[in-house]
């Protein structure tokens, strides 16, 4: 049974590399949907093969430690089919107020020698009333930690970025399990000018009066964490840390995709180049936060060793895209066993 299930995962991955990487996503997605709709999905289950240790994380209970990170699942269409296939927490959105349709097409490149993709979506979702009904419907079916990443809209200036941040949190903080504020991504302009100190101050210091007021009004505490850019240098880095930890954030993920590489093509670079750099902000913002932040690693997670890296380096959990995107489920599996040892 387990050669089948292998056979069949290695042909549909060799088979999806003859189309545009965008097409093969967004047909991957659909497909697995199909497969949920059929009773086939379990078939298909990471946690046949792989035993998983729960664990207690602030308020959150994880069935595992590892997770798809943000931009996966753009809308919370499918979280609760991953949760099936053997992921213990989802991060869906990145979710902006309004619809978007983002950069201009093509806007996802592979470089399969290296294992790398680079991408320009810009933030390309249906917003935020369409998300809020599939979370709402998707919930339901689901035993995993859901995360919801908020982004500002493309139109919103800097100066107001805030109020879509507020807003947002309006939107989600009772359905979601924990929050990702993303300010790091490479393709929205200016977006990375929110981790200055001063906007950066300014904006989570607002962010952490909603939040007091949101768990008030409905007796339920939502963690928040801070999604950091790999391309940060240290001095900013060492106040991002203070500022959010002065303004009560939760935890911060480790990191986004950087737009420090070669390719001719524009965007951020995701996959096994970035390893390396991810892992180093890991490293320090390990050995800058206080004990009771959690530290959720993301970058370059390509296979079992990896994994073990990360957990090392003090990760409570791990994220994985573009492994899972190249090697499937048998990252996946890999990165199970690693969790459970
Ligand atoms: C196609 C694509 C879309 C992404 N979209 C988002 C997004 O909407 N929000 C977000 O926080 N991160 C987004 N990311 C970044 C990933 O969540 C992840 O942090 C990054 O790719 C590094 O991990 P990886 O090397 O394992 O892919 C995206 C990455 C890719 C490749």
């Amino acid at each position: 049974m387990t050669n089948l299930r292998k056979l069949i995962e290695n042909f549909f991955l060799a088979f999806l590399r003859f189309f545009p990487a965008e097409f093969s996503k967004n047909f991957t997605l659909k497909f697995l949907k199909l497969l949920y709709y059929l009773r086939l999905i379990r078939f298909f289950s990471a946690q046949q093969d792989a035993s998983s240790k729960e664990i207690v994380l602030g308020n959150l209970f994880f069935k595992n430690r590892i997770g798809i990170a943000g931009g996966l699942d753009k809308n919370a269409e499918y979280f609760h089919i991953f949760g099936l296939l053997g992921f213990g927490f989802i991060e869906v959105g990145t979710i902006t107020l309004e619809p978007q349709k983002g950069n201009p097409k093509p806007r996802i490149f592979r470089f399969p020698n290296d294992k790398t993709l680079v991408n320009s979506l810009g933030f390309n979702n249906s917003g935020s009333v369409k998300a809020l009904k599939n979370i709402k419907k998707n919930k339901k079916k689901f035993d995993g930690v859901l995360g919801v990443s908020i982004g500002k809209s493309k139109n919103t200036k800097n100066k107001n970025a805030w109020q879509d941040y507020l807003h947002l949190m309006d939107y989600f903080y009772v359905v979601a399990d924990y929050l990702a504020i993303n300010i790091s991504s490479p393709n929205t302009e200016n977006l990375r000018e929110l981790s200055s100190d001063e906007n950066l101050e300014f904006l989570l210091k607002k962010i952490a009066q909603k939040k007091i007021q949101l768990e008030q009004m409905h007796e339920k505490y939502t963690p928040i964490f801070l999604k950091l850019s790999p391309d940060e240098d240290d001095s900013n880095l060492k106040k991002i840390i203070e500022i959010s930890e002065r303004n009560n954030l939760d935890g911060f993920i480790c990191s986004n995709t950087s737009t420090n590489h070669n390719y001719p093509k524009k965007g951020g670079m995701s996959g096994s180049l970035l390893g390396e750099k991810a892992q180093n902000l890991q490293k320090k913002v390990a050995s800058l936060k206080q004990d009771s932040s959690l530290l959720i690693a993301s970058g370059g997670i390509m296979n079992a060793e990896d994994v073990k890296e990360r957990f090392s380096n003090s990760a409570d959990l791990v994220q994985l895209y573009t492994g899972y995107i190249y090697y499937g489920n048998s990252l996946l599996k890999a990165a199970l066993k690693i969790a459970s040892s």
